[in-house]
């Protein structure tokens, strides 16, 4: 008869267990019963990089990697990108349905009308280097803006919780444009609450100060629905770090800093401005198979492919490459985008590549997106965390109504020195 369960023996006791299967999961903690005596703390799982650990339940987004699909809340990632806004989808992705059309206003409005952070914070920046990187600056500024909300550390009062949800996605965009002001050495533009949500990071972006920026639409559409397929994408490196540093039971505005310092790093979300840097190192065609000799060499990395979880194309991949062409059109073309392009056909025609299952991710075609809306490469991953901060304030709510959660903390094998005496410094060899 089969059974939900999992038998195991421990061949160094001749103990066997039987664990039960649930959602394809056994519980880790069940392998304690295999010891080889009443010290023994019992078997752990080791899994660097957890390669094979589910850290949590999760009802936010849906990825199966080997077919190339997404979904936040059931909805394929291409009809969200097709038909919906970055504040539709973060509304989807915080309360688990579509809004009906009043509940999305009111959303918006909520949104737009608190986009603006308390004056006292705007000398924080003067504290800044001029050329500091502004995902250092974005990291700083977040944690620095909890200083200004202190009952945000009531974590566990509902009401507290959705106010800051509500101000970390309103006002990390106007962070991240401030950060990019200050390197430009601009004044400050604020919000303007006749904007729509991207239209006015856009205009706190690019206005001259006493002009309103007019972005074309076919660029404000493109930026949403860059900022859609970034939203939210499950137990990734920068929202396991959101789900550690918020089980600790920190206020959002720290977790969402230390999320952002994980996206910083090229591995993640540090990949768009990478790849930007790569295309521009290969600098034309010519150069293409000489720069994949020398990966599969193990010189470098080709950033912007491969996946931990995406055995097939990247399903925002696709999507991005579509609205490439389309910002392109008003743009003019990006001369990157026919490296990008050449380098993504040689790559998958590739044995080294299509043996290891590495085809383009989200960053491949984003950053020459954003070249030629004119962002400077320094602010890619700044707007990859505008995008993300809903996912993570998801994920963070989703940890904080659980009841299965507990503080994060991982086991180790100890492999060091076993008890030894203190030795006085003059003893020492
Ligand atoms: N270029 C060349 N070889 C690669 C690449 C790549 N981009 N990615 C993986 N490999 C090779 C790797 O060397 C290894 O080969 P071998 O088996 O011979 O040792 C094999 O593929 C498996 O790689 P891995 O590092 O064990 O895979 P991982 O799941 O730990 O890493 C990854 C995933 C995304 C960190 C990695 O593919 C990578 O470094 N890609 C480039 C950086 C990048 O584009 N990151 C953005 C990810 S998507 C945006 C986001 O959500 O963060």
């Amino acid at each position: 008869m089969p059974s939900d369960t999992l038998t195991i023996t421990d061949n160094r006791t001749g103990k066997t267990i039987e664990v039960p299967i649930e959602h394809g999961t056994v519980r880790a903690t069940d392998l304690r019963q295999l010891r080889l005596d009443a010290q023994d703390f019992g078997i752990i799982t080791y899994d660097p990089g957890y390669m094979n650990t589910g850290s949590c339940r999760s009802r936010i987004t849906f990825i199966d990697g080997d077919q190339g699909i997404l979904r936040y809340r059931g909805y394929p990632i291409e009809q969200l990108a097709e038909e919906s806004t970055h504040l539709e989808c973060s509304w989807l992705i915080l309360n688990g349905e579509l809004p009906v059309r009043s509940d999305l206003t009111a959303w918006e409005n909520d949104i737009v009308n608190n986009m603006a952070v308390n004056e006292a914070f705007k000398p924080f920046f003067n504290s800044l280097w001029h050329d500091a990187h502004p995902m250092g600056m974005l990291q700083a500024a977040i944690a620095a803006l909890g200083t200004f909300h202190a009952p945000s550390k009531k974590v566990h009062d509902r009401g507290e919780r959705a106010k800051h949800i509500r101000n970390l996605i309103a006002q990390v965009p106007t962070l991240a444009a401030y950060a990019y002001r200050h390197n430009a050495g601009l004044p400050f533009v604020g919000p303007d609450s006749m904007l729509s949500y991207t239209g006015n990071f856009l205009n706190m972006m690019f206005s001259r100060g006493d002009t309103r920026h007019r972005p074309h639409q076919v660029l404000e559409r493109a930026l949403d629905i860059l900022f859609i397929l970034h939203a939210d994408h499950e137990q990734n490196c920068s929202t396991s770090t959101m789900r550690m540093v918020g089980s600790a039971q920190t206020d959002p505005y720290a977790a969402v800093s230390a999320a952002s310092a994980a996206l910083y790093g090229p591995l993640h979300g540090g990949a768009n401005e990478a790849v930007l840097t790569m295309l521009r190192e290969i600098g034309n065609k010519e150069n293409i198979p000489e720069f994949i000799k020398g990966v599969k060499e193990g010189q470098g990395r080709l950033m912007g492919f491969g996946h931990r979880v995406y055995k097939n194309y990247d399903p925002r991949a696709r999507i991005v490459k579509k609205c490439a062409e389309e910002v392109f059109e008003v743009t003019g073309r990006n001369p990157l985008i026919e490296v990008a392009a050449e380098l993504e056909r040689i790559a998958l025609e590739d044995e080294y590549f299509i043996r290891r299952k590495l085809y383009p991710n989200v960053d491949f075609y984003s950053g020459v997106i954003y070249e030629a809306m004119g962002f400077p490469t320094e602010m890619f991953t700044v707007l990859f965390a505008v995008a993300r901060t809903v996912g993570w304030l998801a994920q963070w709510e989703e940890l904080i109504t659980d009841s299965d959660q507990k503080i994060a903390r991982p086991r180790q094998v100890y492999l060091g020195e076993e008890i030894r005496d203190y030795v006085a410094i003059d003893k020492r060899d």
